[in-house]
């Protein structure tokens, strides 16, 4: 980790979930490099690694391993930030999952899980966290995804999620801004991270209908969407507010 000689987070507090993999741990890395003291918090144990990862490197950090799907859960980042550093400045919503099925099969389990981890879970952390961000006139970047934003087939409980966590994204922004507090969002498109690698789905799909062309695949990795979120957060986008920056290479262009 380089030194920054003017770090933009430096003195701040970062809550970053989903931290362990992907979007959420490239974005808990870079704000420490850039001077914030961050908690990043996930349900995966790899968390710990990640955070030796940063201290090893110059930076603080601390882990929380948690459930955001439970409300206990999603509230514990905010609580040890508070607990270890007395304030709140910046949440990034990274968590989440992705499950794919025809519409008309998507199992209750399913429907139930993405929606509890990826918009209840949204909730639980937000709602906990909004008395720190007024206080310290701080701001949260949530991820949402280009599945707020136009079809994805095979994909309605996630989708629906991001949906819903872009109308809270835009409600939020209206509803604090006069308190100081911003919100905004990225809508990263098909990021290579362990959730796509993973993806199963349905057989006799055609694939055609969900794969779109990135005029930008080269830079299809985790840190491009990490460079978004933190912009959004530093003190620099401090008149961007209930925005959604799309991070898709051009696909929904
Ligand atoms: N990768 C993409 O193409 C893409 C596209 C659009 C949006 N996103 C969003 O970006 C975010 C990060 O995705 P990623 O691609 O880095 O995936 P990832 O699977 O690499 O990382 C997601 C992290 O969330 C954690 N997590 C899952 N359930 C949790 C729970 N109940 N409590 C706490 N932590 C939990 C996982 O353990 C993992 O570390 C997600 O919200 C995802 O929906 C990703």
């Amino acid at each position: 980790m380089d030194p920054d000689p003017s770090p933009r987070f430096a003195d701040l507090v970062a809550v970053v979930t989903g931290a362990a993999s992907g979007i959420g741990r490239a974005t808990a890395s870079r704000l420490a490099a850039e001077g914030a003291f961050v908690v990043a918090a996930d349900i995966d144990p790899a968390i710990d690694d990640v955070v030796a990862e940063i201290v090893d490197t110059g930076g603080v950090a601390v882990a929380v391993r948690s459930d955001v799907s439970v409300r206990s859960g999603a509230e514990a980042p905010i609580d040890t930030a508070l607990d270890r550093f007395g304030r709140v400045d910046v949440l990034c919503n990274i968590a989440g999952i992705l499950a794919a099925s025809h519409s008309h099969e998507v199992p209750d389990e399913q429907w139930e899980r993405v929606i509890a981890v990826n918009l209840t879970g949204v909730f639980h952390t937000t709602r906990r966290a909004l008395p720190a961000l007024v206080e310290s006139r701080g701001n949260i970047v949530m991820a949402a995804s280009t599945s707020a934003l136009s079809g994805h087939p095979w994909m309605l409980a996630y989708s629906a999620s991001k949906g819903g966590v872009l109308a809270m994204t835009r409600t939020l922004a209206m509803e604090y801004a006069r308190r100081g507090v911003r919100v905004n969002a990225v809508a990263p498109g098909g990021i290579t991270t362990p959730m796509v690698g993973g993806l199963e789905l349905p057989d006799d799909v055609d694939v055609s209908l969900f794969e779109r062309i990135s005029p930008l695949d080269e830079f299809r990795g985790p840190d491009t969407v990490a460079a978004a979120i933190t912009f959004l957060a530093a003190p620099e986008a401090a008149h961007i507010n209930g925005e959604v920056l799309r991070v898709d290479g051009g696909t929904l262009a």
